[in-house]
């Protein structure tokens, strides 16, 4: 890190970190900042990239603890009106407390089981063959593995899944990239109505012809029974599905395999030793998730994290994901991608009741991605350099946007 970008982390006369200032770098690579941050104690009161004020929490211990502090509401209803734009389309689990949250957890838990995520295993296997054909059959044996795998997959598996194989997939992709990334308001706002208008034709398009898949069984579950998932619950239960489903599975895939190429005596270990495949996705995901702050939090009350006090009044509380998987007191050398190291206990996929429903799905594919494209090359390198990648912009996902690869096959 830079002495500027230590001195743009001095707090201003009110005591906020702007982390707007920190400009490209951060986004491409905000760890070090995180740790600056952290090394001065784990509550920070910050302006986010996307210009507004939060309470940011740095470590692993802390930042847990924040995740399933029940102080905190999780319902818009309770924000500040200055606590951003609320990106969601309807009403869901991920925005609503228990009871509510009980509910409609139980409602879609059912189909995120262990073992019916399993019962996936050969069609996630098929697609991922089907899609490596493709790509390693492009001249001069160099393509985009974005582009080529980690996008394709998550984005099959999911509208499979929910019985939506006829998905716009490009331009759900471009509404999906704009609400959650960094943009202006007014574009966030516009591909936000796009998202309910397509979501809502999608709903009465099953609704008038349904079949045996999730987004058909909630529809059964709304009309026969309103009082246990109103339409406004329908909505935003696809919503979240949809866009929790892809975009970031499609970060893991392609993160882990950036880990992976820069780091070729890690790449040639799991070469060699396939068995260290599932420890291999646990370490992509701590060294660099594709969550990197968690979702809004907001005080109904003042609260006391870590010896400081935040105000009540809807203030956003911001657990940092990326930074609970580095923090020394957790993971020793946690800068270092290790994938013999214990990694579980990261925080990726959150802690507490909000934990990712979806995580067995997306380890399901990471396995699989990362298994058929070792066997079916024999070398793969990375076919940039390292600095020139572009990243996603914001600090809720992180992401390369591309990722130039070369192989042999
Ligand atoms: C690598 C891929 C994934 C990561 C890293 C991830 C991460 C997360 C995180 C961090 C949360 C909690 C957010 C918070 O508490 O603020 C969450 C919640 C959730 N995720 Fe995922 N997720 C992934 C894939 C998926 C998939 C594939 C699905 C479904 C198909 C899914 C469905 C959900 C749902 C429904 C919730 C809300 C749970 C609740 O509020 O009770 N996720 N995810």
């Amino acid at each position: 890190m830079t002495d500027q970008s230590v001195r743009d982390l001095s707090p201003d006369a009110d005591g906020i970190v702007d982390l707007a200032a920190l400009g490209e770098d951060f986004v491409r690579d905000p760890y070090p900042v995180y740790a600056a941050l952290r090394a001065r104690g784990p509550v920070h009161h910050v302006r986010t990239p996307e210009g507004s004020p939060a309470w940011l929490v740095l470590g692993h211990e802390a930042a847990r603890a924040v995740l399933r502090d029940d102080r905190l509401s999780k319902d818009w209803s309770n924000a500040a009106p200055d606590a951003g734009l609320s990106v969601s389309v309807g009403h869901h689990m991920l925005i609503a407390d228990p009871p509510d949250h009980t509910r409609l957890r139980k409602l879609v838990a059912s189909q995120f089981t262990p073992r019916r995520v399993a019962a996936l295993e050969p069609r996630v296997r098929e697609v991922t063959s089907h899609l490596l054909d493709t790509m390693l059959a492009a001249p001069g044996q160099r393509g985009d593995l974005v582009r080529s795998l980690a996008f394709p997959l998550p984005i099959a598996v999911i509208s499979e899944l929910l019985g939506v194989p006829d998905l716009e997939r490009d331009r759900f992709r471009q509404w999906s990239d704009q609400v959650l990334g960094a943009g202006p308001r007014e574009e966030r706002l516009a591909s936000k109505r796009a998202l309910d208008g397509f979501l809502r034709a999608l709903l009465e398009r099953h609704r008038a012809r349904p079949g045996d898949d999730l987004l058909s069984a909630l529809i059964r579950t709304s009309d026969e029974d309103g009082d246990r998932l109103s339409a406004d619950e329908l909505l935003g239960t696809a919503w979240l599905l949809l866009v929790a489903g892809y975009e970031t599975t499609v970060g893991l895939i392609a993160n882990g395999a950036l880990a992976l190429l820069r780091h070729p005596d890690q790449l040639a270990a799991l070469r060699a030793d396939p068995a260290l495949l599932d420890g291999a996705v646990e370490e992509m995901l701590r060294y660099d998730g594709p969550v990197e702050i968690a979702t809004f939090r907001f005080t109904t009350g003042p609260v006391e994290i870590a010896g400081t006090v935040i105000p009540g009044g809807g203030r956003v509380v911001l657990p940092v994901l990326a930074d609970a998987g580095r923090d020394p007191a957790r993971f020793p050398a946690g800068d270092r991608f290790d994938i013999r190291r214990e990694a579980h206990g990261h925080l990726a996929f959150g802690h507490g009741i909000h934990f990712c429903l979806g995580a067995p799905l997306a380890r399901l594919e990471a396995r699989v991605a990362f298994e058929m494209l070792l066997e079916r090359t024999s070398c793969l390198e990375l076919d940039a350099h390292p600095a020139a990648l572009e990243w996603r912009e914001g600090t809720r996902l992180r992401g390369v946007k591309s990722l130039p690869v070369r192989w042999r096959s």
